[in-house]
């Protein structure tokens, strides 16, 4: 058991009330509180379509559905990222095309994407890992130039800015997750959002077997039963209301950690650019001893997680290539505990450890 989870975040009286309202109001499978919550979604992140689903995952199949990918195109993927970006494509039985990170931020290098192109080639998703931001300017013209879709794997940067506006927002749809470790929760959830109308009825029609009505029945496509419910949809928006005070907490917690570790040179803080929007949803360190770190952590009742492992290291991919940035990250990173409900003194405690391990030379 440890006394300082990886991650910590808060449903309260709130949530409990509006569930409890939603439940009494009979309102419980996918209805008027789900569009409620869309809406709020739309109004919030200034776009006009939003399709809330059962996950981040669920959203990005619905996306790559709704755009047409399908058996033997291919869509281009970073080689940093959870898993779930690629099985997206792979269940509709598309190739997973993998490409490098940066070498300094687990972000997709743009400047690798024209060599991954192929006549197969249907879609990029670039994913904006820990509240970064991709630089989409560039990806949107190689993908105008070679007529791709572009759909954007925001799961980890929901209300980020760039240039522009929000992530997610102007890439022909963007996918994000409201499952735990994500800046607001429904426990499990996620939503699709588009500029583009058609877009957005198809993946509607998608969330319900293909129809647009399940009394007046007429089979259009095909679909899934990807559909939200009401109930987690309360959830969400009372979380919405707590999205000020967690982004000014999170940023918090990551400055925190960056004065606090500057002169602790067996970790590398990898940088999240607060200044041009990004939000530090995670606070993400390299450290060559990694198992050692965790463990001595862990001995003291600190919780850490390890990076998830480089998508080519799945061998059903059937990548053949070396990822040289990427499996620097695969193999040093670590997240440190964070999260919106993290107290700061919980921080504290961290960096006294950290220098200890440093002491002691572990
Ligand atoms: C980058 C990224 N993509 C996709 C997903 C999938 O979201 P979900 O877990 O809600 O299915 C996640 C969730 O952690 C994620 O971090």
């Amino acid at each position: 058991m440890h006394n300082i989870s990886w991650w910590r975040t808060e449903f309260g009286e709130e949530e409990v009330q509006r569930v409890s309202d939603s439940i009494f109001n009979e309102n419980i499978s996918q209805g008027a509180v789900t569009e409620e919550f869309e809406g709020l979604i739309a109004e919030a992140l200034d776009v006009p379509f939003v399709v809330a689903t059962t996950s981040g995952t669920a959203a990005l199949l619905m996306a790559l559905m709704a755009l047409g990918v399908q058996r033997d195109d291919e869509v281009i993927i970073p080689n940093r990222t959870w898993i779930a970006t690629a099985h997206a494509a792979l269940i509709l039985g598309a190739k997973v095309v993998l490409v490098d990170v940066l070498p300094d931020i687990p972000i997709v290098d743009v400047s690798q994407l024209k060599q991954k192109i192929t006549s197969k080639t249907k879609a990029i998703i670039p994913v904006q890992l820990g509240g970064r931001s991709v630089n989409m300017e560039e990806v949107w013209k190689v993908a105008k130039e070679y007529g791709l879709f572009v759909v954007e794997d925001a799961a980890q940067a929901l209300f980020v800015k760039n240039s522009k506006g929000y992530l997610g927002t102007y890439s022909d749809a963007g996918c994000f997750s409201l499952s735990v470790a994500k800046l607001i929760s429904t426990g499990q959830g996620g939503f699709v959002v588009t500029r583009n109308k058609e877009t957005y009825e198809r993946l509607k029609r998608i969330r319900t077997h293909g129809v647009d009505s399940v009394i007046d029945v007429t089979y259009t496509q095909m679909g899934f039963n990807f559909r939200y419910t009401d109930i987690q949809a309360s959830i969400g928006i009372e979380q919405l209301k707590r999205v000020p005070n967690r982004i000014s907490h999170i940023k918090a917690v990551y400055e925190k950690y960056k004065a606090g570790i500057s002169g602790i040179l067996f970790l590398k803080l990898i940088p999240v650019d607060v200044t041009q929007g990004e939000i530090p949803l995670y606070v993400e360190v390299l450290c060559k001893r990694r198992k050692a770190l965790i463990d001595f952590l862990s001995s003291h009742g600190v919780q850490t997680r390890p990076f998830y492992p480089d998508l080519n290291l799945a061998g059903y991919l059937e990548s053949t290539e070396d990822f040289p940035n990427s499996k620097v990250f695969g193999e040093e990173g670590l997240f440190l505990p964070c999260g919106p409900n993290q107290p700061l003194r919980n921080i504290e405690r961290v960096i006294e450890f950290l220098d200890i391990f440093g002491k002691e030379g572990k």
